[in-house]
C-alpha cells in the first residue's frame, strides 16, 4: 500500500551479532578500515562531482575527455558531458592495451558440463566479430538489439557487441513467455532479435527459438532474427529474416574498432517490474554506468588480480549487467559463467564448480541459499571450499537465520559476507560492507557506498529518527543511476521524484540504527519480490483478468520459505462459471503463458468478491494478511462490505 504512513511500519528485527573483518581480511584489503571507509566516504560527500570525476578519469579510457562533469536537471542528469567513452572498450582493449590479454576473462561451465575459457583478447576477438555481424544486418547507433538468450558466452559476447558500436541491447530473461517479449520488443522499437536454438535446463532443452518465433509474429519492428546453435535440434528458421550465428560469425572479420561514443549514450535498457502494470524500460548510459559498475565492484568485492569470482545472475537480469559484465571486466577480473540450474545433475553442482575452478568470490541470491540449507548440508561437504575468501548476497533481505548458515557452511566461517542493496535502477551497488572494513550485523546492508547518500523520510520528506522505519531515498545524483524510463519521461518523474522532490525514491523502506547500519524493510509500493525477482501485483492481475472466465483479481505476496515471497492470487469469477480445480491450474498455465514460469500463482483462491474502498480500490493489506493466514490487524473502517471479507475468511477454513 503505497499510502500507508511510512512512520507506523514495525521495527520487527532484533539482530544484534556484529562481525568485525577478518583481521588478515583487513590487512590486505582495499579498504583497510573503518576509519579508512569513513574518510573515503566524507571526502566523496564533501565534494561528490570532483570526486567521481578523478575516478572516471582514472579509471575509463577517454577518446575525448569530458569537459562537464554533471549536468543536473532534476530528474534528468547527464554525466562527463562532453566525454567520449566506449564501455566495450574499458572492458576489453584497455587490458588488451595494457599487455593484459593473454589473461582470462571467462571460465564458462555448459550445464552438460562442457567447458570454454576466453581470455581477454580471445573475447575481445569474438565481439569484433560479432560486432561486424550486427553492422551487416544494419545495426548501428541507437538501434535496439533484443537479446533472449541461454547464458553462454555468446550472450556476453551479444552484449559488449552492442557496446561496441553504440547499439542498445535489451536482455530478457530466456524465462519469460512470446508475450513478454513481444510486450519489452514493440516498447523498444527492437530491430534485431538475438536468440538460440534452445536452452539447457535440467537437463531438458527449452525452445527458445519456439518462443521468439510466437514472439516475433507480434514484434513488428523486428526485421531480423540471429539464432546461436547451442541444443542441436531442428528449429524452423524463416527465409530473410532469420540466421545463423556461426554462419554469419564465419565470415565476420575480427577487425572492428570501438566506436567513440558520447558519455550519455544509451547502453542498454532493460525491463523491470514497477506499480503499474506495464514493465519500465530502465535507461542506463555509457560512461557514468560503466565507471560505477567498475568501481563498486573494486570495493565491494574487494578485487584482487588473482581473484576467480563467481556471479550465478543470469545476464537477464541487472546482476547480470553490472557484477557478471561490466563490472568484472571492466576491472579485469576472471569470471565464472555457469549456463544451468543449481542441482543439476545433483544439489552439489554449485560446490562443485567452486572447487573445480577455485572460486575465491562468490556472489548469490538469498533464495538460492534457503535452497541450499533445504537441500542439506551433506551436498555441501561433499565438496573443498576453502578458495573462498568473499561471499555475497543480492535480490532481497537475508534472514540472519540463512545468513549465518552461509557464513558457517559455505563460508567456513572466515569469508565476510556483503549483503549488497540496490536495484535495476541504481545501475550499481549503494549499500553493503566494504569487506575489509565495515563490521557486518548479518540481515543488514550495512552502509552507503562512497558518494551515496541516503536519506530515510517520512511522507512528508523529512527525515526520521534513529530506527524508525521510513522511505529510502537518495539525496544526491550518482554516476550509476538510471536515466530515465524508455520512451516515458513523465512516468520516470511520477515514480522516483514526484513524492520526495530533490531525492531519488527508491521504493523500498529502511531504518537505519544507532550504529548508522541501514536495513531494509521491504517494498513501499505493491511489487513482489519472488525468488530475488521483482513482479508487479497489477501485472499479474492484467493477466489473470485477461482470461475470459475471470471477471476481477488481486494478486499479493504472501511469506514463503524458500523464495521470500510467494504469489497468492484472489480471483472473482464472471458470471455462471464454476470454480473448479481444473481452472485453478487453467489460471495458473495462463499467467504462465502470458508472463512467464516466475510469475505462476503459488496459491489461488475464488472469492465472490474482492474487498474494496469506498472509492473502488482493492485493499490488498487485508489480503495479504489473509494469503498470509494471519488475524486481519488494522484499519477495515474503510472497508465498502464487511461481509466480503467474512467470506474470504470461511472459505479459508
Ligand atoms: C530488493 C536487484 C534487501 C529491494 C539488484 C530492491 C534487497 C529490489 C537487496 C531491487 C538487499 C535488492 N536487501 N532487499 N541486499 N537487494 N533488494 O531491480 O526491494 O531486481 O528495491 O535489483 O530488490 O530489485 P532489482
Amino acid at each position: 500500500m503505497a499510502s500507508q504512513s511510512a512512520a507506523s511500519i514495525d521495527n520487527v528485527m532484533h539482530e544484534s551479532r556484529v562481525f568485525p573483518p577478518p583481521a588478515e581480511f583487513s590487512a590486505a584489503a582495499r579498504v583497510k578500515s573503518l576509519d579508512e571507509y569513513q574518510a573515503l566516504w566524507d571526502r566523496a560527500a564533501a565534494d561528490p562531482l570532483a570526486f567521481w570525476a578523478d575516478l572516471a578519469r582514472e579509471e575509463l579510457h577517454w577518446f575525448e575527455p569530458f569537459t562537464e562533469t554533471l549536468q543536473w536537471n532534476e530528474p534528468f542528469a547527464k554525466w562527463f558531458v562532453g566525454g567520449k567513452t566506449n564501455a566495450a572498450y574499458n572492458c576489453l582493449d584497455k587490458h588488451v592495451a595494457e599487455g593484459r590479454g593473454d589473461r582470462t576473462a571467462i571460465l564458462w561451465e555448459g550445464e552438460p558440463g562442457d567447458t570454454r575459457t576466453l581470455t581477454y583478447a580471445e573475447l575481445l576477438s569474438e565481439v569484433c566479430k560479432f560486432a561486424n555481424v550486427l553492422k551487416s544486418v544494419g545495426v548501428g547507433v541507437g538501434d535496439v538489439v533484443s537479446i533472449y538468450m541461454p547464458m553462454t558466452p555468446e550472450l556476453a559476447v551479444a552484449m559488449l557487441a552492442c557496446a561496441r558500436i553504440g547499439a542498445i541491447h535489451s536482455v530478457i530473461f530466456a524465462g519469460f513467455s512470446a508475450e513478454a517479449i513481444a510486450d519489452r520488443n514493440n516498447d523498444a522499437k527492437a530491430k534485431v532479435q538475438l536468440t538460440a536454438d534452445g536452452a539447457w535446463r535440467r537437463g531438458k532443452a527449452l525452445p527458445l527459438k519456439e518462443t521468439v518465433d510466437e514472439a516475433l509474429a507480434k514484434s513488428h519492428t523486428v526485421e531480423t532474427c540471429i539464432a546461436l546453435k547451442r541444443i542441436g535440434e531442428p528449429v524452423a528458421m524463416q527465409d530473410g529474416r532469420d540466421h545463423w550465428w556461426h554462419e554469419l560469425m564465419e565470415a565476420a572479420s575480427d577487425d572492428c574498432p570501438a566506436t567513440p561514443l558520447d558519455s550519455e549514450t544509451t547502453l542498454f535498457i532493460l525491463y523491470t517490474s514497477g506499480s503499474t502494470g506495464k514493465p519500465k524500460g530502465i535507461r542506463h548510459t555509457t560512461a557514468g554506468y560503466n565507471l560505477y559498475a567498475k568501481k563498486t565492484f573494486q570495493w565491494v568485492f574487494d578485487h584482487r588480480d588473482d581473484d576467480v569470482y563467481w556471479c550465478t545472475a543470469d545476464c537477464g537480469w541487472i546482476t547480470g549487467h553490472s557484477y557478471l559484465v561490466y563490472g568484472p571486466l571492466a576491472a579485469g577480473a576472471a569470471c565464472v559463467m555457469y549456463e544451468g540450474a543449481p542441482n543439476f545433475p545433483a544439489e552439489d553442482r554449485f560446490w562443485d564448480i567452486v572447487e573445480k575452478y577455485k572460486v575465491t568470490t562468490f556472489y548469490t541470491a538469498p533464495t538460492a541459499i534457503r535452497a541450499f540449507i533445504k537441500w542439506g548440508d551433506e551436498h555441501v561437504e561433499k565438496h573443498d571450499l576453502s578458495s573462498l575468501r568473499l561471499l555475497g548476497t543480492v535480490g532481497e533481505g537475508i534472514n540472519p537465520a540463512a545468513w549465518l548458515w552461509y557464513h558457517e557452511k559455505i563460508g567456513g566461517g572466515r569469508c565476510p559476507i556483503v549483503d549488497t542493496w540496490w536495484q535495476t535502477e541504481t545501475g550499481g551497488i549503494m549499500m553493503s560492507p566494504l569487506p575489509g572494513a565495515i563490521p557486518t550485523k548479518p540481515g543488514s546492508c550495512t552502509k552507503p557506498l562512497p558518494g551515496i547518500m541516503p536519506k530515510i523520510v517520512d511522507p512528508m520528506g523529512d527525515e526520521v529518527g534513529e530506527n524508525q522505519g521510513g522511505w529510502l531515498t537518495i539525496s544526491h545524483p550518482w554516476p550509476g543511476m538510471l536515466r530515465g524510463i524508455w520512451g516515458d519521461d513523465q512516468r520516470y518523474e511520477e515514480v522516483y521524484w514526484s513524492k520526495t522532490p530533490g531525492m531519488y525514491l527508491a521504493g523500498d523502506n529502511a531504518r537505519r540504527d544507532e550504529d548508522g547500519y541501514y536495513w531494509i524493510m521491504g517494498r513501499i509500493d505493491d511489487v513482489l519480490n519472488v525468488s530475488g525477482h521483482r513482479l508487479s501485483t497489477i501485472e499479474i492481475e492484467s493477466a489473470l483478468v485477461s482470461h475470459p472466465k475471470v471477471a476481477e483479481a488481486a494478486a499479493v505476496g504472501r511469506p514463503d520459505e524458500l523464495k521470500g515471497e510467494a504469489v497468492a492470487v484472489f480471483v472473482s469469477l464472471a458470471a455462471g462459471v464454476e470454480a473448479t480445480d481444473e481452472l485453478r491450474d487453467e489460471l495458473k498455465q495462463h499467467v504462465r503463458h502470458e508472463i512467464g514460469a516466475l510469475a505462476q500463482p503459488d496459491d489461488i483462491r475464488f472469492t465472490a468478491a474482492l474487498p474494496k474502498t469506498r472509492s473502488g480500490k482493492i485493499m490488498r493489506r487485508l489480503l495479504k494478511d489473509i494469503a498470509a493466514g494471519k488475524e486481519t490487524v488494522g484499519d477495515t473502517t474503510t472497508l465498502e462490505d464487511y461481509t466480503v471479507l467474512a467470506k474470504l475468511r470461511s472459505d479459508d477454513a
